[in-house]
């Protein structure tokens, strides 16, 4: 399966079974309070917060940097270009992006797609936090430098990140390269591909 193409595969979608009143009360709580949030400068901007998408109970969970404007204007994590590309991805893999959780560190877009800012993230790290914590997936995929250095709370590069297996209170993370990137960059999607596929074999092992 070449890793230029991004081939669809057969997609089986998983239907979990409806959690539970209290879960999903709580996780509208959470929904809200992302969507009302004021803890940094970046809600002056936004057109709306982006919680993220997917079930609840999704087994694979992946984490970008931040909504770019596209996402802003829908509400939706990754559904501009780079989301196509994620798509891709996640057809490689056999996944389906109705069956994954996709959410990013920052819910706010940060003026002209810039880097986020320490104390950005320090305000909106929580959320992400208590999504992973309610959704508890058998897979994390951290998209490109911010997810991973903000999931492990480490300063190291991308390249020292990627190529094993992290732990996040439990969960086991891959990190691989953000597809921002990798659409200017795509003779890394053969080193992506390998992410994923020990993301997969990891995945199928929990
Ligand atoms: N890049 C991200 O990191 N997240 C998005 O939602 C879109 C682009």
């Amino acid at each position: 399966m070449g890793i230029t193409v991004w081939e669809r595969r057969d997609v089986s979608v998983a239907s979990p079974g409806p959690p539970s009143a209290a879960d999903a009360g709580d996780w509208e709580r959470l929904a809200e309070e992302v969507r009302s949030c004021t803890r940094c400068p970046l809600h002056a901007g936004r057109t709306q917060a982006v919680f993220g998408v997917g079930p609840r109970t999704a087994a694979w969970c992946f984490v970008g940097e931040a909504p770019g404007a596209e996402e802003d204007r829908r509400g939706e994590p990754f559904v501009g270009r780079a989301g196509q590309l994620l798509d891709s991805m996640l057809r490689a893999l056999a996944l389906d992006r109705r069956e994954v959780f996709i959410a990013n560190v920052l819910k706010c877009r940060p003026p002209g797609n810039r880097d986020p800012e320490p104390s950005e993230v320090a305000s909106c790290l929580p959320f992400l936090r208590a999504q992973i914590a309610a959704v508890r997936p058998r897979i994390l995929v951290a998209l490109g430098r911010f997810a991973a250095q903000s999931l492990l709370a480490t300063d190291q590069p991308l390249a020292r990140l990627r190529g094993r297996v992290h732990d996040y209170e439990g969960i086991p993370v891959v990190v691989t390269y953000h597809p921002a990137y990798l659409l200017r960059r795509p003779a890394d999607k053969a080193a992506a591909w390998a992410d994923l596929k020990r993301a997969r074999e990891v995945a199928d092992h929990e």
